[in-house]
């Protein structure tokens, strides 16, 4: 099957398996995990210390749902301002023989306010949502701000962390965005506009695994002038090195973001840099490979407070958050 039409199928599934009465409750009792990993950071307590990265459920319509299957976390997004399509199909690709996926989805949405109306609904209470934040495809990057702005005030009352996403691959220039000006002064305003709310939320900046490290001092220079709350490492890379994929069928792929095994080495590097060079101590969430219990020790290891998986999820399946923490 496609893997765009399977990853449809497999959310109409766990939609309509959990609308069945009683059947949430026996999802959870056989994957939520009972072991109580459990973290406070940012003045939220996480039940347990694996989350669902973005892009899964961009649009928030399948979070509580999900919760089911263990996360302590569910981030929600990529969103946008503004509804947008996203690059056409076929965009999703997937590597078997790596464990690894290619995509170039192109931040594919239902936009802010459909996604702020989705998460107004009742959810278990110890369930912890983020909201990665971006910008639509035709807003120039001049003016990516009021995007970044537009969204943060959305989501808001709803989200319990924000993320800024400058690193996807798949919306063109965005990675400009990692540049140390236009980056500070997104994530100052950002920081200001929550100074205005009476509640002051969590901002996160989710950074790309192809920095190199002098981009990676001044993502450190950045965080810790901003006094933005953490980091999240990393999305998915443009990177095709050691793969066991033949050749020809990655180039026949063509361009994306490349996620799972293959990247699970660089995040742990990039993380490691950054513990070691900050001179702050601020948390990182780890993502990118992360699809055994030594793959998941490995990124706590390499210094991170919390752990996300996505690929793994796709391979492994609906046990993979209670293998991780058993
Ligand atoms: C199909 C797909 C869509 C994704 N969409 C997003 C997205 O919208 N926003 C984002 O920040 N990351 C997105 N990601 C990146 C993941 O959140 C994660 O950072 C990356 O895949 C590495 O983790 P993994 O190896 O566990 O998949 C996407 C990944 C995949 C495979």
């Amino acid at each position: 099957m496609d893997p765009e039409k399977a990853h449809h199928f497999t959310f109409s599934l766990i939609r309509i398996v959990n609308a069945i009465p009683g059947l949430g409750a026996i999802n959870r009792a056989l994957f939520r995990p009972k072991s109580k990993d459990s973290i406070n950071l940012w003045g939220l307590h996480f039940p347990n210390r694996v989350g669902l990265a973005a892009g899964f459920d961009k649009d928030g319509k399948l979070y509580r749902e999900l919760y089911n299957y263990g996360f302590g976390f569910i981030e929600v997004g990529t969103v946008t301002p503004k509804a947008q399509a996203g690059n056409p199909k076929p965009r999703l690709f997937r590597l078997p023989e790596d464990e690894a996926l290619i995509n170039r989805m192109g931040f594919n949405n239902g936009g802010v306010e459909e996604l702020a109306e989705r998460l107004k609904a009742k959810r278990p209470k110890d369930l912890i949502i983020g909201g990665n934040i971006g910008k639509n495809k035709l807003t120039p990057n001049e003016k990516a701000l009021d995007d970044y702005r537009i969204c943060r005030k959305a989501l808001h009352p709803y989200v319990d962390y924000f993320v800024v996403n400058v690193s996807s691959p798949n919306t063109p220039n965005l990675r400009d965005l990692q540049e140390k000006e236009p980056l500070k002064a997104i994530l100052r305003a950002l920081k200001e506009d929550d100074a205005q709310e009476a509640e002051s939320k969590p901002i996160l900046l989710k950074i790309a695994p192809d920095l190199s490290d002098s981009q990676l001092d001044d993502i450190i220079e950045i965080v810790e002038e901003t006094q933005i709350e953490g980091l999240i490492a990393t999305n998915t890379t443009i990177s095709r090195e050691g793969l066991n994929t033949p050749g020809s069928r990655v180039e026949e792929i063509g361009a994306g973001g490349l996620s799972g095994q293959p990247v699970r080495e660089r995040a742990n590097e990039v993380i490691r840099y950054l513990k070691q060079n900050a001179k702050t101590d601020f948390p990182i969430i780890a993502v990118g490979g992360v699809q055994s219990k030594g793959d998941y020790q490995e990124k706590l290891d390499a210094g991170a407070s919390l752990v996300q998986v996505y690929t793994g999820f796709i391979y492994q399946g609906p046990s993979l958050v209670k293998r991780l923490l058993a």
